[in-house]
């Protein structure tokens, strides 16, 4: 079993498309141990997506992150992290294969709906970013 970190974005959050994407998750076979509803502030969106600083779209990246809801939610699978990027599809939504997630709910290369951890090593990380070790271990 593998642990991965999914955020449904504001964008997604705003739509009303939570429901939908967290019934998708569990038809796709993994367990919610923690889900959360929240604001981000700009500290957290900053920290959060730290690793793109450089990046050109990193402040607009952080001001949408920080524009609305976002539902970080911790799942459980069987290679959970390359299965949440595949039912996620590419971060452009052009480019993200029918009946993914970011085809299905995103708009924009920016506005996709969805985030997920890209490795077993961040997804730890970014689990304990929104999830103490109490509220995961509870969930088990
Ligand atoms: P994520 O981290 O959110 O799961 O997305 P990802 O791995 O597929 O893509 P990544 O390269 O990590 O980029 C993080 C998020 O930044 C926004 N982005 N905007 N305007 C642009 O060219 C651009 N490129 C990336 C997206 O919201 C992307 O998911
Ligand atoms: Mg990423």
């Amino acid at each position: 079993m593998e642990r991965t970190l999914a955020i449904l974005k504001p964008d997604s959050v705003a739509a009303g498309s939570a429901g939908k994407m967290i019934a998708r998750l569990q038809e796709e076979g993994f367990a919610i141990l923690g889900i959360k509803k929240m604001r981000l502030t700009e500290a957290q969106a900053q920290a959060f997506y730290e690793v793109h600083k450089e990046r050109p779209f990193y402040g607009s990246l952080v001001e949408f992150m920080m524009s609305g809801s976002v539902m970080p939610i911790a799942l459980e699978r069987e290679n959970a992290v390359a299965h949440l990027r595949e039912v996620m599809g590419a971060t452009d939504v052009a480019k993200a294969a029918p009946g993914t997630l970011r085809n299905l709910f995103g708009t924009s290369i920016e506005r996709n709906a969805v985030h997920g951890s890209d490795s077993p090593e961040n997804a730890a990380i970014e689990l304990s970013f929104f999830f103490s070790r109490a509220e995961l271990l509870a969930a088990q």
